[in-house]
C-alpha cells in the first residue's frame, strides 16, 4: 500500500513539477485547505500554481510521507490533510526551498518535527494541528520563517517554551498552540511589531503568569489593529487581569481566559470592545460587580462569566440578533481553526455572588439558547418577560432567592429542554402546561415552597427526568413520584412554609367538630352564617372595606401564599387603636366545602388557646363590593420565619449567616412539647396535630415557636369516620413523608403516639440539622437508625457542626473551648436520647409527650445555659 502511494504520488508530481518549471513566476496565493478538496486536486490555473493535494486518499488508509517527496524541489503547496499518516515528517522537506504552504493537520504524525523544516524561509502557512506531535520548538525559529503567516499546531504533544523570537515575524496573523504542554510565559513582546496579527489561541497549555510583567504580551497586543481572537483559557495564569484589555482592537470577537486563576475586577473599558461576540472567563477568581458597560456590547452572543466571585446586580445585557461572527465576511482564517464546536448563544453567569432581581430586560435576550444563574444570590420574582426569550432552551436559576410563582409567560418558551428552579423559595402550584411541553426532558423543582397538586402528564410521568423533592406540601402525580394523595378539595394544596401562618379550616375539621359536638350535645353543627366565636372583648370584627384597605386592596405584591380554601396576604391594620402587621386569609368560596372550613377553622381556633400555638385576632364574614359573599381569617403575623428555613436555608443577617444555638434550639423543642401537650390533654377531646414538621413552627419576634397549621389535626374519640370523610381524600393524608409514624402508612388509626413520633423526628433534625428525608441514610437507614447507631461514642460526628463551631468569641484557652465542647456533646446526646425515644417503632414505645416536655426541661436545668 505505501508503494502505491509512493508510485501515486511520483506520478502527479511530476505533472505538477512540469507546472512549476513552466511558471516560475507562479504567485503565491494562500489557499485555505477547503480548496483543495477531493481525492486528489492539483492546480487549475497552471500560471499561478503548484500544488500537491492529497486528501482523504481513503478511509483507514494508513501510511507514511515517502522520503523522495523532498525531491520535488519547486513544489510551492502540499496538502496531506485529513489522512491517517503515521509516521516522522521527512528530513528530506528541508529541501522543498520554495515551499509556501504545508498542510499536514489531522493525520497521526509523530515524532519531533525535522530541523530541516525550519530552513523554508519561503513557508507562510504550516499547518501540521491534529497529530501526534512531539518536542519543543527552535527558539530561533521565528527568524528562521520570516514569512510565516499561519502558525498552527494545536493538538499536538509538542512542550517547552513559545519561542519569543515568533515575535519577529512581521507578517504573522494566526499563531494556534491549542492543547499542547507549552509551558513559561506568554512573550511579551508578541503583537508589538505584529499589524498583521489577528489570532492568538494558546487555549490548553500550561503557560504561567504571576505578575503584571508576565501579563505584558495583553499590553502589546493592543496594538495590532487586526486581533480577531486571543484565547489563553486552560492555563495556570495567575495574577491580576490587566485593564488593557480594554485598549484592544475593536475588532476583537472573542476573548477567553477561562480555567485559571486570574484575579482582579473586569475593567469598565471592556465596553469599548464592540465587536465582541463572545466573552469567556468562567473558572477564575475575579470578583467585584459586572461593569455595566458589558451592555454596549450590543454583538455579544456568548457571555460565561461562571465560577467566579462576581458580586453586585446582573447588568442589562442585550444579546446579538445574528449569527455567529464566523459567518461574516471573508476572514483569512479557516473557519474550523476557532474550533467553537457549537454554534449557540449563551449567558453563564453560575457560582457567583450576584444579589439583586433578575431584571425584566432578560426579556430582550431573544435569541439567547441558554441561560444559567445558578448559585448566586438573586432574590425577586421570576420576571414575566422571561417567557420572551423564545430561543431558551436551557434555563437554570437553581440555588438562589426567588421567590413568587412560575409565571404563567414560561408557557411561552416552546424550545425548553431543560428546565432547573431547584432551590429557591418558589411557591405557588406547579403550573399544569409543564406536563404540556413536549420537548423539556429535565425538570427540576425541588428545594422550594411549591403545593398542591403535581400533574400526571408529559415529563412528570418521568420520575428520572423530573425532581419535586424538598416540597413539603405537594401531593399526588405520577405515582413514582411518591407523594401523599391529594384531597379532592386541595386541588391547589396548602402552604404552610410561608411565614404566616394559614391555618387551614378544614372538613375534617368541621367532621371532628361535629363529633365532639355531638358527643356532648348530639345537635347538628350549622352550616351557613356561623357564630363568629371570637369574644367581642379581645376581637373586634372587621369589615371587607377594612381588609381591602389593609392589603391595599388585595394587591399582589402583598400576596404571601395561596392555600387550599383562599390566599393570604400580609397586611396593616388597626386593631383596638392599635397598628398591627397581620396575615389575612381570605377564602375562596367558589372551592367546594370552603363555608364548611370557615366554620370549622372557627371553631376549631375557638377550642384551643396556648403561648405556642398561632393565634387568630379577628375574623371578617359579610360581603365584598360585588355583593359577593367574602369571609377572612385575619391571624397574627410572625416575622421570623419558619423553624425549616431556619435550620436548613442558612438565614443571613447583615451578610452574617444567623444559626440557631444550642440554647434556642432546646427552648423551641421545649415549647413545641408544650404545645402538643396542650393538644393532646385537649377537653373533651385530645387534638392530633397530625403535621408536625420543621415548616409548621413558626417564631415570633422573640424566638418563641408556635406551632401553626391544623389543617390535617384531628380530635380523637371520634365516632367513626364516616363516608364523606374517606370520600375527600382526608383519611389518606395523615402527614409529611419523613415525620408521618410508620404506622399509619399501615392504615392504623391516627393517635396521640403518631403526634410523638413526628417530635422525636423533629428533636432528631433540630440537633443533626439533617432532614428525615436525607438521601444520606439511604434506603434502609433512617434517620432514626443514623443516630441512635451513633450514640453515645459517635455522637459528634452526627451532631449539627454549626452547634459545636457556634461563635465562640474566645477569651478563654483552647483548653476551656474543649471543655465547652464536652459540655454541649453531652446536653445534645441526653437530647438525642429524649428524639430517639420519642420515634420508637412501636406507637406504645414511645414516650408521652408531656415525660418529653419534662425531661428537655431538666436538661435545659441541668447545664447552666450560659456556659453553652
Ligand atoms: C539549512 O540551510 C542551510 C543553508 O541554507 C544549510 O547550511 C543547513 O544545512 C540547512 N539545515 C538543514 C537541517 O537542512
Ligand atoms: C500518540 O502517541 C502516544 C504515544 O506517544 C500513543 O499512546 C497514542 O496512542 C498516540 N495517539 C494517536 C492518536 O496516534
Ligand atoms: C529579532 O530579530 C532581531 C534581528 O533580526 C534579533 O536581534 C532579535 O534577537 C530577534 N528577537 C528575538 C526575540 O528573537
Ligand atoms: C506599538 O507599536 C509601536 C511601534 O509600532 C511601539 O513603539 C509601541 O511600543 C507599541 N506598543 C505596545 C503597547 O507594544
Ligand atoms: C489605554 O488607552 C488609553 C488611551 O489611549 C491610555 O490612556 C491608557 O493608558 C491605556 N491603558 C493601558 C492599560 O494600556
Ligand atoms: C488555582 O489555584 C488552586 C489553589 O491554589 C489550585 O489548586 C488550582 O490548581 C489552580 N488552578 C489553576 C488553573 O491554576
Ligand atoms: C470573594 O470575595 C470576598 C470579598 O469580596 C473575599 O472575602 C473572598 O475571599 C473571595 N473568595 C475567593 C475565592 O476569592
Ligand atoms: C443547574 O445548576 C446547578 C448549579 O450550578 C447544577 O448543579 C445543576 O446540575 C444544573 N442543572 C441542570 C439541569 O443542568
Ligand atoms: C426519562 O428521562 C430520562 C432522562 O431525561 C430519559 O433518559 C428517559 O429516556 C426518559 N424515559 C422515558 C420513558 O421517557
Ligand atoms: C428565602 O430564603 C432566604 C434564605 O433562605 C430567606 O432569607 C428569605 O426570607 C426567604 N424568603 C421568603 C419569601 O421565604
Ligand atoms: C375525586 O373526585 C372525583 C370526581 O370528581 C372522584 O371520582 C374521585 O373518587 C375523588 N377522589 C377522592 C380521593 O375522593
Amino acid at each position: 500500500m505505501a508503494a502505491l502511494l509512493e508510485c501515486f504520488l511520483l506520478a502527479v508530481a511530476v505533472v505538477l513539477v512540469a507546472h512549476s518549471a513552466a511558471a516560475p513566476a507562479a504567485s503565491r496565493l494562500p489557499l485555505p485547505p477547503a480548496a483543495a478538496a477531493g481525492d486528489v486536486s492539483a492546480g487549475s490555473d497552471s500560471d499561478r500554481l503548484a500544488l500537491m493535494a492529497f486528501k482523504k486518499l481513503s478511509n483507514g488508509f494508513v501510511g507514511c510521507i515517502p522520503e523522495s517527496l523532498g525531491d520535488l524541489q519547486f513544489l510551492e503547496a502540499i496538502s496531506l490533510a485529513d489522512n491517517k499518516l503515521r509516521c516522522r515528517i521527512p528530513d528530506s522537506f528541508g529541501n522543498l526551498h520554495e515551499l509556501v504552504e504545508l498542510y499536514l493537520d489531522n493525520n497521526e504524525l509523530e515524532g519531533s518535527l525535522p530541523i530541516s523544516l525550519f530552513n523554508l524561509s519561503s513557508l507562510e502557512m504550516l499547518n501540521i494541528q491534529d497529530n501526534n506531535l512531539t518536542g519543543v520548538f527552535p527558539p530561533d525559529m521565528g527568524d528562521r520563517l520570516p514569512n510565516l503567516q499561519q502558525f498552527l499546531v494545536s493538538k499536538n504533544q509538542f512542550h517547552g517554551l513559545i519561542p519569543p523570537s515568533l515575535c519577529n515575524l512581521s507578517m504573522i496573523q494566526v499563531i494556534q498552540t491549542v492543547d499542547n504542554f507549552l509551558s513559561g510565559t506568554i512573550p511579551q513582546c508578541l503583537g508589538r511589531n505584529q499589524k498583521m496579527l489577528s489570532v492568538v489561541n494558546f487555549d490548553g497549555n500550561q503557560l504561567e503568569a504571576t505578575n503584571d510583567a508576565d501579563w505584558g504580551f495583553l499590553s502589546s497586543l493592543t496594538n495590532c489593529s487586526n486581533m480577531i481572537l486571543i484565547d489563553v483559557s486552560i492555563n495556570k495564569l495567575q495574577g491580576v487581569l490587566p485593564k488593557a484589555i480594554g485598549n484592544m482592537s475593536t475588532q476583537l470577537e472573542y476573548f477567553g481566559i477561562t480555567n485559571n486563576n486570574i484575579t482582579g475586577t473586569i475593567p469598565e473599558s471592556i465596553g469599548n470592545l464592540v465587536n465582541l461576540d463572545e466573552l469567556d472567563m468562567e473558572n477564575n477568581l475575579l470578583m467585584g460587580s459586572l461593569p455595566a458597560s458589558l451592555g454596549n456590547l450590543k454583538k455579544l452572543n456568548r457571555l460565561s462569566l461562571s465560577n467566579n466571585n462576581f458580586s453586585g446586580s446582573i447588568p442589562q445585557l442585550s444579546f446579538r440578533n445574528g449569527g455567529p461572527f464566523l459567518q461574516q465576511p471573508f476572514r483569512p482564517i479557516p473557519k474550523e481553526l476557532f474550533l467553537i464546536s457549537t454554534i449557540s448563544s449563551f449567558l453563564y453567569l453560575a457560582h457567583n455572588r450576584l444579589t439583586g432581581n433578575l431584571p425584566s430586560e432578560v426579556g430582550n435576550l431573544k435569541n439567547l439558547d441558554e441561560l444559567d444563574l445558578s448559585d448566586n444570590k438573586i432574590s425577586g420574582k421570576i420576571p414575566t418577560t422571561i417567557g420572551e426569550c423564545q430561543s431558551l432552551q436551557y434555563l437554570n436559576l437553581s440555588g438562589n432567592f426567588l421567590e413568587g410563582t412560575i409565571p404563567p409567560s414560561l408557557e411561552q418558551l416552546r424550545g425548553l429542554l431543560v428546565l432547573d428552579l431547584s432551590q429557591n423559595n418558589l411557591s405557588g402550584t406547579i403550573p399544569r402546561f409543564l406536563g404540556s411541553m413536549t420537548g423539556l426532558s429535565t425538570l427540576n423543582l425541588s428545594s422550594n415552597y411549591f403545593e398542591g397538586e403535581v400533574p400526571k402528564d408529559g415529563i412528570f410521568l418521568n420520575a428520572t427526568a423530573t425532581s419535586v423533592m424538598g416540597n413539603n406540601d405537594l401531593c399526588g402525580g405520577a405515582p413514582q413520584l411518591k407523594l401523599p394523595k391529594c384531597s379532592n378539595q386541595t386541588k391547589h394544596g396548602l402552604s404552610s412554609k410561608i411565614i404566616i401562618i394559614i391555618i387551614a379550616g378544614s372538613t375534617i375539621l368541621f367532621l371532628i367538630l361535629f363529633t365532639c359536638f355531638a358527643l356532648r350535645r348530639r345537635t347538628k353543627l350549622r352550616r351557613a352564617n356561623p357564630k363568629i366565636p371570637l369574644s367581642d372583648e379581645q376581637h373586634m370584627r372587621v369589615s371587607y372595606a377594612q381588609l381591602s384597605k389593609a392589603t391595599n386592596r388585595f394587591a399582589s405584591e402583598n400576596l404571601i401564599g395561596v392555600g387550599s380554601f383562599g390566599a393570604v396576604y400580609k397586611g396593616r391594620i388597626g386593631i383596638s387603636d392599635q397598628q398591627m402587621v397581620v396575615a389575612v386569609k381570605v377564602l375562596n368560596l367558589q372551592q367546594a366545602g370552603a363555608y364548611r372550613s370557615f366554620d370549622a377553622e372557627c371553631e376549631a381556633l375557638r377550642c384551643i388557646r396556648h403561648r405556642n400555638l398561632v393565634k387568630i385576632l379577628t375574623v371578617c364574614s359579610g360581603i365584598d363590593f360585588q355583593g359577593s359573599d367574602f369571609k377572612a381569617l385575619v391571624f397574627e403575623f410572625l416575622p421570623n420565619g419558619n423553624l425549616d428555613q431556619w435550620l436548613h436555608k442558612h438565614l443571613e443577617e447583615e451578610g452574617e449567616p444567623k444559626v440557631l444555638n444550642l440554647v434556642e434550639r432546646l427552648q423551641i423543642a421545649i415549647d413545641v412539647a408544650s404545645a402538643l401537650e396542650y393538644l393532646h390533654q385537649h377537653k373533651p377531646c385530645p387534638i392530633v396535630h397530625c403535621d408536625l414538621k420543621p415548616s409548621n413552627i413558626l417564631l415570633d419576634n422573640d424566638m418563641v415557636a408556635h406551632v401553626g397549621d391544623f389543617g390535617l389535626a384531628r380530635f380523637l374519640h371520634q365516632e367513626h369516620s364516616n363516608s364523606s370523610d374517606k370520600s375527600t381524600g382526608w383519611n389518606a393524608i395523615r402527614g409529611t413523608i419523613g415525620y408521618v409514624a410508620p404506622e399509619y402508612g399501615l392504615g392504623n388509626e391516627v393517635s396521640i403516639h403518631g403526634d410523638v413520633y413526628s417530635y422525636g423526628i423533629l428533636l432528631l433534625e433540630m440537633f443533626t440539622g439533617k432532614r428525615p428525608t436525607n438521601s444520606e441514610f439511604g434506603e434502609v437507614l433512617t434517620l432514626h437508625e443514623y443516630v441512635e447507631t451513633a450514640l453515645p461514642d459517635q455522637t459528634t460526628s452526627v451532631i449539627d457542626q454549626d452547634l459545636l463551631n457556634a461563635t465562640w468569641n474566645s477569651e478563654g484557652t483552647a483548653q476551656k473551648y474543649h471543655h465547652i465542647e464536652e459540655i454541649r456533646t453531652e446536653c445534645i446526646v441526653s437530647i438525642l436520647k429524649v428524639g430517639i425515644l420519642c420515634s420508637k417503632e412501636i406507637p406504645t414505645d414511645r414516650m408521652q409527650i408531656g415525660d418529653a416536655l419534662r425531661e428537655l426541661q431538666a436538661i435545659r436545668d441541668r447545664f447552666d445555659t450560659h456556659q453553652l
